[in-house]
């Protein structure tokens, strides 16, 4: 019987044997050499630019088994698929034979660094963080005000005089812009001393009906104490429409405080001042029968609605046309009265035994 290329098939009485009848060619010689020297110098090879500098020798474009393979343009149209198949062949000997090698050479390197350790032993416990007290007020609240209808808006820290004072009917004699307590820059420019800046920058480029809430830093050349610091967080509300009153406003707080300190709390508005709203007020809370803090608010004063057209050099926020309340909270003092924190300086401390308690 005789097969393709020359191959005869026999049937011969221990089994079924293929054989080919011509000795082998100095090229088929070659490649036999070829894989047995490569089988047994990779066996001796450790380390991976030995391996590599193997591969190179071996499989690379100059290599024994490449320049070996370039041979068989001298070979009959008959060897040369015999041959191309033993090339292949020896190729992928030596191919899956460096790749045992480097599989070995890398378990035995992991073998080498467990050496010695006890994997029965208590491992040391990583601490996953929690989120920050102040983080945690923050989301609560936009939570809660979201609800409301209120959208996110943010504005620059370094803040012109105009949008952190004149804007909000501040004068320029006015104690909080003074140098004192304000931290200038040489260009005029500023830190904000207070998140109410961005109730300017939302109405510069946003008509009617707005309704925002502006969480942010605010920056202030205080006295470092367990009160107060220098770098604070506010977060800031406006609301302005075509009949907002002031009733919307008190339902608003309330509201908040209420979702955010439980039913029970009582909220109380005290007249007060402030430049940019009128009438004006300061909110308290009421907490183990004591009163405390936590916000200014008011009715946007139509001075400041005035500063806005100007710039637009539109009506839409004519005083004649649109109404708004503004609120500011201070998220430090709310995390304070939260948990109960009697010194404001440790929300800046780091100190993960201190910030791990609001897990
Ligand atoms: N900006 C004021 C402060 O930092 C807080 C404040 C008071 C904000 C009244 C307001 C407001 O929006 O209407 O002390």
């Amino acid at each position: 019987m005789t097969g393709p290329s020359g191959i005869v098939s026999v049937i011969h009485p221990r089994g079924f044997f293929l054989f080919n009848p011509s000795p082998p060619s100095p090229v088929e010689q070659e490649l036999d050499t070829i894989q047995r020297d490569a089988l047994t110098e990779i066996e001796g090879l450790s380390g991976e630019s030995a391996l590599e500098e193997f591969r190179v020798r071996y499989l690379g474009k100059k290599g024994r088994l490449t320049v070996a393979g370039a041979g068989m343009k001298d070979l009959s149209a008959e060897q040369r698929p015999l041959v191309g198949k033993k090339l292949n062949e020896v190729r992928v000997a030596i191919t899956s034979a460096l790749e045992s090698r480097q599989e070995a050479l890398v378990a035995a390197r992991d073998a080498e660094v467990v050496t010695g350790i006890d994997p029965t032993l208590p491992g040391t416990p990583s601490f996953v963080g929690t989120r920050h007290p102040v983080s945690q007020i923050l989301d609560r609240a936009i939570r809660t005000l979201r609800r409301l209808g209120f959208a996110l808006a943010q504005g620059p820290e370094i803040e012109t005089e105009w949008h952190c004072f004149d804007a909000l009917n501040t004068p320029a004699d006015h104690p909080a812009r003074n140098e004192s307590d304000t931290f200038y820059f040489e260009d005029g420019r500023l830190l904000r001393t207070h998140t109410s800046s961005v109730q300017i920058r939302t109405m510069e480029t946003t008509p009617p009906p707005v309704r925002i809430i502006a969480p942010g830093s605010a920056f202030r050349r205080d006295e470092i104490d367990a009160t107060h610091l220098s770098a604070f967080n506010q977060i800031e509300g406006l609301y302005v429409a075509e009949t907002v009153t002031l009733a919307d406003l008190k339902g608003t707080l309330e509201y908040f405080l209420k979702a955010t300190f439980g039913d029970s709390t009582d909220v109380r508005f005290r007249p007060h001042f402030f430049p940019f709203t009128e009438p004006s007020f300061e909110v308290d809370l009421s907490m183990n029968g004591k009163w405390i803090e936590i916000a200014g608010c008011g009715m946007v004063d139509p001075a400041v609605f005035e500063a806005v057209s100007k710039v637009r050099g539109d009506d839409a926020f004519h005083p004649d046309k649109v109404t708004g309340f503004a609120f500011g909270l201070g998220l430090d003092r709310l995390a304070m009265i939260q948990w109960g924190i009697t010194d404001i300086r440790h929300l800046i401390e780091n100190d993960a035994r201190f910030l791990r308690q609001f897990a």
